[in-house]
């Protein structure tokens, strides 16, 4: 049989041991499996991929690392009001014009957070009970308008979608149940990454069924082949859309197409760019954004050794101290060159050691207790390195950057990056945003609690309930006029009065 030689050629022919057990419709569903995947191009993969890790090389990373000159790096302290009210303005225009478009990378399956639907549906806690897709939507819903009301023009900001096998429908069942939260559709773009099947350590594809391959989406740098095979890239030139503001899901402050972020990278002139926090302890499982071999590129958490993450100056912050926030900016020139064929092929992939569920002798699905193989991801971030002009914005922590990974401890208490620290972090964002415009919150009891005294304890609940709903305020604007010289009592939860 011709399948069975091609598989035999690659040493992969144990993908039909359980062929005699299977019906004709199995028989056919492995065939089309088997026939989707480039054997050859996939061993290459694995080949590259294994490399590093076999012969030490990320240890080699380490030493070519080099923080971000400061030249190109505007930090939070250069964010004084005239820069930022400078760049908003500049980003404000190109919203007006259509030109930016935001790309959510949502095909992840938030496997740490232990949750059986895509995260952007999870739901916090947040006063509103609005879900993390919801929050997003109407951040854009706010900026459109916002840019409407500086320019008198009102602009379009597409949101394209990247979901994966895992997350597709339920998101696109999501949207549709809840009307898009009241964007235009048509501006709504979902679209699906790739997969690439599991290997285990010596090459050979992990069989998930008797009649399926174990797959798993190629990383959230999956983006940039998913762009160019989907049309995607097309669908934006028709657009008008000049540059994209790229963002991962799961982070309640992130703040969609900033026109802050936007206008910062117009006026540099970058064809790259990213927010950077700086990274609180070594240990933060963020990237850190540096120079490696003098080009731009992200090192992952994963890859840092302790000893190089731990480095720090004469004046004692890390070394490598650029957080990567995971908001990245690209113009859409950019994006052209690195969906090409010739510049996307050289984004090696990463390997991750997991434990993937597989049939043992006896036909039966095992999931092993140690990693047996791996999976292959490339990076959104790893196109950093062809950028000719890379910008860095370092941006407060506190302000932008609460990322939901993990599940909550059993007794609620600590933790970090899980629904309890989302919501301290927005409550929080809320209550500064409300003290700065002039106005204070009260607790139950009538007394009023200052944003220095919730801060002083942030293992526990925000210890009072506060949010602004993103169509009412998208950065703190708007506020004045009804809270200045207030005192809410919490729970307050600030809405657009129709
Ligand atoms: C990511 C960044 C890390 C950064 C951190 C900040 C990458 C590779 N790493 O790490 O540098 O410091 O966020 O929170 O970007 N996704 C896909 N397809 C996939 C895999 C993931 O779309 O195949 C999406 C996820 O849905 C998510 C985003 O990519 O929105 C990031 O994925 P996640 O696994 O959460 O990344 P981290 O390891 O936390």
């Amino acid at each position: 049989m011709e399948l069975y030689d091609t598989l035999k050629s690659y040493d992969q022919d144990h993908l039909l041991t359980y062929w005699n057990d299977l019906s004709t419709k199995e028989q056919s569903q492995l065939t089309q499996d088997i026939k989707k995947i480039n054997i050859n191009e996939l061993n290459g993969y694995v080949t590259r991929a294994l490399a590093p890790v076999n012969n030490g090389h990320s240890n080699n990373i380490d030493q070519k690392m080099k923080p971000i000159p400061s030249e190109h790096f505007g930090s939070a302290t250069d964010m004084n009001d005239e820069n930022a009210k400078r760049w908003e303005v500049l980003g404000l225009e190109e919203i007006s014009h259509d030109r930016i478009a935001v790309v959510l990378l949502a095909g992840g399956q938030g496997t740490r957070l232990g949750v059986k639907y895509p995260k952007g549906m999870y739901n916090v806690g947040l006063p509103s009970g609005k879900t993390l897709y919801q929050l997003q939507a109407e951040r854009i819903r706010r900026l459109e308008q916002l840019a409407f009301e500086r320019t008198g023009k009102k602009g379009v900001i597409a949101w394209y979608i990247m979901t994966s096998e895992a997350t597709k429908q339920q998101t696109l069942d999501f949207f549709e149940q809840h009307s898009y939260f009241g964007l235009d559709k048509n501006n709504v773009i979902l679209f699906e990454q790739f997969t690439l099947p599991c290997v285990d350590f010596n090459k050979k594809i992990i069989l998930a069924a008797k009649n399926k391959i174990a797959t798993a989406p190629d990383g959230n740098g999956g983006l940039y082949r998913a762009l160019r095979e989907h049309g995607v890239l097309d669908d934006m030139s028709r657009r008008g859309v000049r540059a994209t503001h790229v963002y991962c899901v799961d982070n309640i402050l992130v703040k969609m197409a900033d026109p802050v972020f936007v206008g910062f990278c117009r006026e540099k002139g970058a064809d790259c760019g990213a927010k950077v926090v700086e990274k609180n302890h070594p240990d933060e499982a963020v990237g850190v954004v540096c120079l490696v071999d003098n080009v731009y590129q992200v090192v992952e958490y994963s890859e840092i050794t302790s000893e190089t993450a731990c480095l720090r100056t004469e004046s004692g912050k890390l070394t490598f101290s650029a957080g990567n926030i995971c908001n990245h900016f690209f113009t859409l020139d950019f994006l052209k060159n690195v969906c090409s064929l010739e510049q996307e092929s050289q984004l090696y992939h990463h390997v991750a050691k997991k434990k993937i569920p597989y049939l043992n002798k006896d036909g039966k699905t095992v999931t092993p207790s140690t990693p047996n193989g791996i999976k292959m991801e490339k990076f959104v971030f790893d196109v950093f390195k062809f950028s000719e002009r890379f910008a860095v914005l370092e941006v407060k922590r506190e302000d932008e950057f609460s990322p939901l990974k993990n599940a909550d401890k059993p007794d609620g208490i600590g933790g970090d990056s899980n629904p309890r620290t989302s919501r301290w972090a927005l409550m929080s964002l809320h209550h500064r945003l409300i003290a700065s415009a002039g106005g204070q919150i009260a607790d139950q009891s009538g007394k009023v609690i200052t944003v220095e005294e919730s801060c002083s304890n942030t293992e526990r609940e925000y210890p009072v309930q506060v949010e602004i709903s993103p169509l009412l305020s998208y950065a703190g604007e708007g506020l004045d006029n009804l809270v200045r010289n207030k005192t809410l009592p919490s729970p307050v939860h600030l809405t657009l009065q129709q």
